[in-house]
């Protein structure tokens, strides 16, 4: 097992968007490189790109300009596939198409080695069958690099049911020695990414559609309570709603329709709609000249005068109490099993994916108010609130003025189970689960994908690990009440 010496040539199929980056990551690591396309413009304009990439990295001061032309002068375009007859490893990314990629393969076989590695970094098709059109599938395997394929750190290496296991290990080897962080995991629908990050859209699609909030109040809690890089509404009009919804019914469909991966009629009226994101100029934001800016919804200043209790020691409690002191509120201790805060008249607890009005009326508690799960207390600049219906006008004061004593903007969802965060991490970390649960990949390699090829401020099995693990079971079980539905059972791995 190792990773391929630097003076192995490596093929590239396919300038487009992927290919060109990829090749520029085969070249900058030192190998050369063979860039092939079925249209030559498109080989010029993926030299462009490279072109293009490495300039702004000189702008940066990244790279020198004698790197730049060292790394051009090993990217050769090609112009038949007959010339990648001596690659030790050919990557394509052309077309998403079943039928031409077998085709494509199948060429190949008759162009190369058997000691060549065939690489596809198909994001959608099964890699099983890809190869079964091939004499020998035990050398096709998944190479699949995330957009834009130079910046971004992870690639996921998929292994086919026919896939020989040590050249997974080779191919591993080889992306790591390129400064990637790849993960293994085994061809299901989705991969490891695109199935575990489902829930980061299906729940804040879940949340509008319930109500909770507008989008840009739901966004602004998931990047500033959360700590997610975007929100899943700005997020969705990045990638276009046509893009995503495909992908969500992909997934969907290849899972016999499993509820968990149910697409969002919100978003598909957005697709009939025309609606597609950025690209179209209206999505959930509206993009057109002129259009006025969306602000998240923040609650007007209250002021807090009562005293406040903090119960108990959970991590929480423990940060809001730092928070306390530092704002020299005054304060008492106590211990208890369940944290909470008696902020004068509010209870505060932790969102345990109940409604705050059932809650309320279990803990025989009127003046009940949730706070929604957060990325830090102690650095998240805004916290979220749900009251139950229930709860008096002087509670949701008193729990919004002592959050905004401590110097956090505070956000009011409407009493929906889970609120934002809790209730996106909880069901990203099921999903996470349950790949690990199906063998399709480790509980580290769900961690590093979610971390390095869509940016999530923490592995959310790590992340459901902090949070306590009974925890996280106990608000799927409270969602999965509280709908009725199969979408929200708990993978048996938690
Ligand atoms: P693209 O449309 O930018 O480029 C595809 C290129 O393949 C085009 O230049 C086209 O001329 C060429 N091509 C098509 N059929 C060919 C054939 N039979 N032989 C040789 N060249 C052929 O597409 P993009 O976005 O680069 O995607 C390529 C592959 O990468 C697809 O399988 C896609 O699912 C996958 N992918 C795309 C990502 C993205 O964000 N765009 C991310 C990860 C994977």
């Amino acid at each position: 097992m190792a990773a391929l010496d630097l003076d192995s040539q490596i093929g590239i199929i396919g300038a487009g968007t992927m290919g060109a980056g990829i090749a520029q990551v085969a070249a900058t690591a030192g190998h050369p490189v063979m860039l092939f396309d079925a249209s030559r413009e498109a080989v010029s304009r993926g030299m462009a790109q490279i072109t293009a990439s490495l300039d702004k990295q000189v702008a940066r001061k990244r790279i020198t300009a004698e790197t730049h032309a060292s790394i051009c002068a090993r990217i050769r375009p090609i112009d038949t596939l007959d010339d990648l007859a001596e690659c030790r490893l050919i990557i394509e990314a052309i077309v998403e198409k079943l039928e031409t990629k077998q085709a494509l393969f199948s060429n190949l076989e008759a162009i190369c080695p058997t000691s060549t590695i065939l690489g596809s970094n198909t994001s959608s098709l099964s890699i099983t069958a890809i190869g079964a059109a091939l004499q020998a599938p035990q050398r096709l395997i998944g190479i699949h690099f995330f957009n834009p394929a130079p910046a971004m750190k992870l690639v996921e290496v998929i292994r086919s049911l026919a896939t020989d296991a040590d050249l997974a290990d080779d191919v591993f080897d080889t992306l790591s020695a390129w400064g990637k962080k790849p993960v293994h995991a085994r061809s299901t629908p989705g991969f490891i990414v695109n199935r575990v990050a489902r829930p980061f859209y299906a729940e804040g699609l879940r949340l509008v559609e319930e109500g909770a909030a507008d989008a840009a109040t739901i966004d602004a809690i998931v990047r500033e309570t959360g700590g997610f890089r975007m929100g899943p509404f700005e997020l969705m009009d990045l990638i276009g709603h046509d893009v995503n919804y495909a992908v969500t019914c992909s997934v969907f469909e290849a899972y016999y329709q499993d509820p968990r991966f149910k697409p969002s009629l919100v978003q598909k009226e957005l697709v009939d709609a025309g609606f597609l994101g950025r690209k179209s100029g209206r999505g959930f934001y509206d993009y057109r000249d002129g259009a006025e800016p969306t602000t998240p919804a923040c609650a007007p200043a209250h002021t807090f005068s009562g005293y406040t209790h903090l119960h108990g020691d959970c991590a929480w409690i423990q940060a809001c109490s730092r928070l306390v002191l530092q704002a020299g509120v005054p304060h008492g201790l106590a211990q208890s099993d369940t944290g909470y805060i008696q902020a004068g008249a509010a209870r505060i607890l932790l969102t345990n994916g109940r409604s705050a009005s059932l809650e309320s009326h279990l803990q025989q508690c009127d003046d009940l108010v949730f706070i929604d799960l957060s990325l830090g207390l102690a650095n998240m600049p805004r916290v979220a609130l749900s009251f139950a219906d229930q709860t008096s006008e002087a509670a949701r004061q008193d729990a919004i003025g002592f959050f905004q004593q401590l110097g956090k903007k505070v956000s009011v969802v409407d009493d929906i189970p889970g609120l934002c965060v809790m209730r996106t991490v909880c069901m990203l970390a099921n999903e996470g689960a349950d790949a690990v649960h199906q063998q399709v990949c480790s509980a580290q390699a769900v961690d590093t994908a979610m971390q390095n090829g869509v940016n999530y401020p923490k592995g959310p099995l790590q992340w459901a690990m902090e949070i306590g693990i009974a925890q996280v079971v106990d608000v799927l079980d409270n969602l999965y009440h509280h709908y009725g539905e199969d979408r929200y059972r708990a993978s048996p791995l938690l």
